[in-house]
């Protein structure tokens, strides 16, 4: 897993197992200052590099698709972005192993796949144990923001975060402020379909577990 993973940053490719973990986020972006913010699963990248060349901040994504993080690298390392940083490899591999703990202001999570076979469902993002990975990027008041058109999984994923202790959820009715962000909401926006948003934020200053995701931890000592 570690040699497949790789990191791009200003300019740079790195492979994973020539780094330190958790990643030195401050080295790789030195220069940039400002809030971070995540994308988990960017895609074509679209929003993330529009966000970072906006500026105001500082921003990493997350990736499995080397095609799709090569299109990231390349847009970044083009327009010489020092306050992007895109990382190739799996989602829950990186939050685990690999990312800094309550560094993000904020972290965004766009139409995951939705794995709509029962038999499947526990591959989505977001259930209760990737959700306790997820929060464990965020400070204290910091906001996770979700978009898919795929409204059971959407209503289920409500379900699961509503259930967290740390988070205040709402439902996002109609468009977020400014547009379509990622290229499948503007996609989808065009089709009209429905599209259901929630924005979350930690508003516990201690980390605290899903209830539904600590049932099979079992902790001992002697
Ligand atoms: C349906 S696309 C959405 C892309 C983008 N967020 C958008 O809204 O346009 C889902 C993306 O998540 C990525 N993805 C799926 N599973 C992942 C995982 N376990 N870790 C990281 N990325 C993942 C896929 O490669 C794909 O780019």
């Amino acid at each position: 897993m570690i040699r497949r993973v790789r990191v791009a940053a200003a300019g740079e490719e790195h492979r994973l197992d020539q780094l330190s973990a958790p990643l030195d986020l401050g080295a790789l972006t030195a220069g940039a200052s400002g809030p971070w913010e995540v994308e988990l699963g960017f895609g074509r990248g679209t929003w993330l590099v529009g966000r970072a060349e906006a500026g105001g901040g500082r921003f990493l994504g997350v990736e499995l698709a080397a095609t799709y993080y090569k299109i990231l690298r390349r847009k970044a390392f083009s327009r010489r972005l020092t306050n992007l940083v895109a990382i190739r490899g799996e989602a829950q591999y990186v939050l685990d192993a690999v990312l800094p703990r309550e560094f993000a202001r904020a972290v965004h999570v766009y139409f995951p796949d939705p794995w709509p076979k029962a038999r499947h469902h526990k591959r989505r993002f977001l259930d209760s144990l990737s959700l306790d990975l997820v929060l464990r990027l965020l400070e204290p008041g910091g906001r996770l923001l979700f978009a898919t058109d795929h409204l059971e999984f959407g209503e289920e994923t409500l379900a699961g975060l509503s259930g967290h202790p740390a988070l205040d959820l709402r439902r996002v009715d109609g468009p977020w402020p400014g547009g379509p962000r990622t290229n499948y909401e503007r996609k989808y926006e065009r089709e009209g379909r429905p599209i259901l948003r929630l924005e979350a934020v930690r508003v516990r200053e201690e980390p605290v577990f899903h209830p539904a995701g600590e049932r099979e931890v079992v902790a001992g000592w002697v």
